[in-house]
């Protein structure tokens, strides 16, 4: 069998794990070839493949980013982009494909196993927001530089008796918020789940600083005041018709100092979230993930993904995994929210 491999959407601490954990399988394992497709789906409309082999990923471990580099590219918008990827496919001899990705490459996944390709997806995403596995893999790298960035801004938050507010990634989830925020004890947390009330979070920060004087308050990017609107970068959508975020943190900065009178500083982290080494939990996450999706593709469990259910890595369908986003347990956000 050969073996078609890609990494679509935002880069991901844990991507090239995936890339060693699927190409030592299929060839050491099982005598596969692995062919990798370069910058998602892109790669395949534009015949931009290569095939790796064992010395290939040697290396590759322990190192972000994605050897194979990737794109937000979507090949449903044109039939034409379509066509060309499938006379890919047949061109390169490809059998199968493994599609590494969030919501928006797994649904071109889902797209091509309803065509008849042989397809199995990993999911991908710093955000922890695909249906159906208990955590993506980049999700505790994110979380633990978020964690790194809070114990910092503690510090200096403290000496210059300030309210320090800490913008988070994570689209329509709240994950990355809520949990950085649990382990660096965030005196607030903002997430799209839960809409904000102004008053209600300027008279808590007020009230705590009687008696301390400083706040940390995290911000999830897709966070919303009550009864108002997203805040967005600009009006731009991507390519699967995502609006850009980012800019939230500013807004409510500025909102807190005016309320509160305190002096209050922004630090958006920004794709810092996403860059660098992956923690041994996401090595350790991304290479199962990669094995295994090379071991559904031997077994013929086409049309599925790969995911985490306890300790164990099972295979769901694809449907289940693109069918609406995973938003945050709200058991945790209660937890955190001891803490405010
Ligand atoms: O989905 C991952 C993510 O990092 C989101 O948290 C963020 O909103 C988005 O990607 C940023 O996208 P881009 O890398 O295209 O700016």
């Amino acid at each position: 069998m050969r073996i078609g491999l890609l990494t679509g959407g935002g880069d991901c601490p844990g991507l090239n794990a995936v890339i060693r954990g699927v190409t030592r399988r299929a060839i050491d394992t099982y005598k596969y070839d692995v062919l990798g497709i370069k910058n998602g789906w892109q790669g395949l409309v534009n015949g931009e493949v290569e095939p790796l082999s064992v010395y290939a990923v040697s290396g590759i471990l322990h190192r972000g980013g994605t050897i194979l580099g990737t794109s937000r590219t979507n090949p449903m918008k044109k039939p034409d982009d379509m066509l060309k990827l499938k006379n890919n496919l047949k061109k390169y001899s490809i059998d199968a494909l493994i599609a590494v990705g969030g919501e928006d490459t797994l649904s071109v996944a889902l797209h091509l196993h309803r065509e008849g390709i042989k397809v199995v997806g990993v999911p991908k995403t710093i955000d922890n927001d695909i249906m159906g596995t208990d955590f993506t893999f980049g999700f505790n790298t994110a979380v633990s530089i978020v964690t790194e960035a809070i114990d910092r801004l503690h510090t200096t938050a403290e000496s210059h008796h300030r309210i320090m507010v800490v913008e988070a990634m994570g689209r329509e989830s709240g994950w990355i918020a809520v949990m950085s925020g649990i382990a660096g004890g965030a005196d607030a947390i903002l997430i799209p789940e839960v809409p904000f009330d102004y008053d209600e979070l300027c008279t808590k920060l007020k009230k705590r600083h009687q008696h301390k004087s400083f706040s940390i308050v995290v911000i999830a990017e897709g966070a919303t005041p009550k009864g108002g609107q997203q805040i967005t970068q600009s009006d731009r959508k991507d390519a699967f018709g995502h609006v850009i975020l980012g800019g939230v943190g500013r807004v409510i900065a500025d909102e807190i100092e005016a309320r509160t009178g305190i002096e209050t500083r922004l630090t958006v982290l920004g794709h810092i979230q996403r860059g660098g080494s992956p923690t041994a939990y996401d090595r350790i996450l991304a290479t199962r993930f990669g094995v295994k999706a090379v071991d559904a593709l031997h077994n013929g469990e086409f049309g599925k993904m790969v995911a985490l259910r306890s300790e164990d890595i099972i295979t769901i369908n694809l449907e289940e995994a693109v069918l609406k986003n995973k938003k945050v347990d709200m058991g945790l956000y209660e937890i955190a929210a001891v803490f405010f």
